[in-house]
């Protein structure tokens, strides 16, 4: 069990999105280590299929379990909304989607809330799904956001082109007059001075990551998970260009990460239903 315990958490998303949920992750349980993936080489996520998005998400957490997690927090919406459901039961460890914590935390604020999404999560109104059924009274609208992945990947964060997109993608929302605004694509809160410039100040803003950080923490104490001892330095891995996650994570990190480059295990379409995936079942969840 001690050894479990200082087991690393894995967080994955398709590029620099999840860096916001590793902050959370680095100010509430500071004492996890964690392994970072970002599938850079075949992001962004938010266009493709679902099946696309399964076969991703499984070869990921194939890979991390290989590595030896002891959880995984899907830091990514588009794999929560997609593949989430499919994959929990495939993997022995405890797998945290960041959808639904969101939406506990939105309907505690507000009742006309706006998402602002990738167009395969606002599609999958999977934000909808989980307000309404906590609050079935709740109006929910949600707004699928193609250029933003890109413009923050490219890091055009604070170029003049950029506030016009966003506010373009605003507009509906504002003038459905919400009174709570999610992010649901973790790359947005990277957009946050944009955001706050174009959006009155009364509208609450609900950032998902914190709320998922907080859902794991639960979790890893209910399961008797939670490390206590000093932590290993977090380890960034991605599929695509390590130099270039580096440079643009520095902004977000506050340092230059180490980051290694690796090749994920080819899971073929029906491989999942072979040995090496379906370790086991029947973990609780006690969060999403
Ligand atoms: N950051 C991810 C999300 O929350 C994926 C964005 C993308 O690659 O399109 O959906």
């Amino acid at each position: 069990m001690l050894q479990k315990i200082s087991q690393k958490i894995g967080v994955f998303d398709s590029g620099v999105g999840g860096l916001t949920v590793l902050r959370q992750l680095y100010q509430q349980l500071p004492q996890e280590s964690i392994l970072y993936f970002a599938d850079t080489a075949r992001l962004p996520y938010g266009n493709r299929s679902q099946s696309e998005i399964l076969q991703f998400v499984r070869e990921i957490l194939t890979w991390m379990s290989i590595e030896g997690v002891k959880m995984v927090i899907m830091a990514c919406n588009t794999s929560s909304a997609l593949a989430l459901e499919k994959v929990r039961s495939e993997f022995d460890f405890p797998i945290l989607g960041i959808i639904l914590p969101g939406a506990r935390a939105a309907v505690k604020l507000g009742q006309k809330i706006g998402v602002i999404a990738t167009p395969a999560t606002a599609k999958s109104r999977a934000y909808s799904q989980a307000i309404q059924e906590i609050k079935p009274q709740a109006t929910v609208i949600e707004v699928g956001c193609p250029p933003f992945v890109p413009l923050i990947e490219q890091n055009r964060l604070n170029h003049p082109h950029t506030e016009r997109v966003v506010r373009y993608y605003l507009q509906p929302l504002l003038a459905q007059e919400i009174d709570t605004l999610i992010y649901g694509c973790t790359h947005y809160r990277h957009l946050e001075n944009v955001i706050r410039e174009i959006i009155p100040p009364q509208i609450r803003l609900v950032d998902p990551a914190t709320h998922v950080v907080t859902a794991a923490m639960r979790e890893l104490k209910m399961l008797g998970l939670k490390n206590y001892r000093i932590p290993e330095p977090t380890r960034f891995c991605v599929s695509g260009c390590p130099e270039k996650f580096a440079f643009l994570s520095k902004q977000w990190l506050g340092f230059t990460p180490r980051v290694e480059k690796i090749s994920l295990p080819v899971i073929s379409e029906n491989a999942q239903m072979d040995s090496l995936v379906r370790i086991t079942k029947n973990v609780p969840h006690f969060g999403e």
